[in-house]
């Protein structure tokens, strides 16, 4: 694998994107920022590439890859139809965090979209992936660059641990700011419907389009229902696991530090690397463990960003439970929820 660090020195990036664009348009594997994770892509029109990406990810084959375009006019080289939602949305989003559903083209194998007719398609605006994406002239079929079932990577470090050895080219560069997947909106029926949250909330879309609807499994609160089946076959899978057997806190801040505490006493007494996830407006609260502040509560943003560094990096330590508080269930914090809920293995405490 070559590993190459993007430097802001123009002649030395060339190169780098020169690279990449021949082990793309050659069918190979590079891995590359994003502003939501990094990602892991490869040219989206061939078979043989995508089956690569999911063997690269040991990933089930039936869970469809996103595909990452650098021009809008690339939807209607992908999309059999591209509704008003659909213009609307880009005009809106597009470079950004959001990812859409729609009809897919012949073209568009079942490789890529895991055996479904629709096509998920999402334009980066992170600068490194964009220009990747434009110099190389294919379209990016990219999951997130890590081992399936693991967090996803916002450093390039977390890439090379998962995918050293398993791509062709890792590009590093550390601005991935995010920090949690893109929102997917689905418009390949009648009703625009999230089928994952993200950065773009459901207000924000409910201020472009109007009516929208969240997929009912990933909606607040039903996330618990595991008998409800997600629409987006990726959702299902138990997802962003730490190594570390991570529980939920849930219920009023006094009480969540008192059991928090309560849980980390025991477990210490037992020998064991514990960690706990808090924000800086209770951290104080917290004084054994590995204590590890996610940023403002009141910063939804910040806390997302922090979310799965914080627990790639309590894998680092070799923390083998965590205990978390939980975040409010709206804007930016739905989607922090939805991760950390999965991450969880849906285990929660209620006090
Ligand atoms: O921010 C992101 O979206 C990142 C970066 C790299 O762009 N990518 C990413 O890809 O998160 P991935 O593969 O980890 O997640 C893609 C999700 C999966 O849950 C998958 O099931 C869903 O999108 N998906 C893809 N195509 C779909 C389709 N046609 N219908 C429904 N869901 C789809
Ligand atoms: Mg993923």
């Amino acid at each position: 694998t070559i590993i190459e660090q993007i430097t802001g020195n123009e002649s030395e990036d060339a190169l780098i994107y020169e690279k990449a664009s021949k082990i793309l348009r050659s069918g190979g594997l590079v891995a590359f920022p994003t502003e939501t994770v990094y990602g892991l892509g490869g040219d989206a029109l061939n078979k043989d590439a995508s089956r690569k990406i999911y063997a690269a990810k040991g990933r089930p084959s039936d869970n469809p890859l996103i595909v990452h375009i650098a021009d809008r006019n690339d939807l209607y080289k992908l999309a059999e139809e591209v509704p008003e939602t659909a213009l609307k949305l880009a005009d809106a989003f597009m470079p950004g965090p959001i990812t859409i559903i729609l009809k897919k083209k012949e073209c568009v194998p079942g490789e890529t979209t895991g055996g479904l007719d629709t096509v998920a398609i999402r334009m980066p605006r992170h600068p490194v992936a964009a220009r990747m994406i434009r110099e190389s002239g294919v379209y990016v079929a990219a999951p997130s660059a890590n081992t399936s079932g693991r967090p996803s990577p916002t450093k390039a470090k977390y890439v090379i641990e998962d995918l050293n050895g398993k791509v062709d080219m890792i590009i590093a560069d550390d601005t991935v700011d995010i920090g949690i997947e893109s929102t997917i909106v689905d418009l390949s029926e009648e009703v625009p419907t999230v089928l994952r949250p993200g950065y773009i909330t459901l207000e924000m879309l409910r201020k472009v389009l109007g009516r929208v609807e969240i997929d009912k499994a990933v909606e607040a609160g039903n996330i618990l229902a595991s008998d409800i089946a997600p629409k987006a076959p990726g959702m299902k899978y138990r997802h962003y696991a730490p190594k570390a057997e991570l529980t939920i806190v849930s219920g009023n801040e006094d009480s969540v530090a008192q059991k928090i505490n309560e849980l980390v006493s025991k477990r210490l007494e037992d020998g064991a690397k514990v960690g706990i996830m808090t924000t800086d407006e209770n951290i104080y609260r917290y004084t054994k463990g590995e204590v590890r502040s996610l940023g403002l509560r009141a910063d939804e943003a910040t806390v997302a960003k922090n979310l799965f560094a914080v627990l790639r990096e309590f894998d680092d330590i070799g923390a083998e439970y965590i205990y978390s508080e939980a975040f409010a269930n709206s804007n930016v914090g739905q989607a922090v929820m939805n991760r950390l809920i999965k991450a969880a293995g849906h285990s929660i405490i209620e006090v």
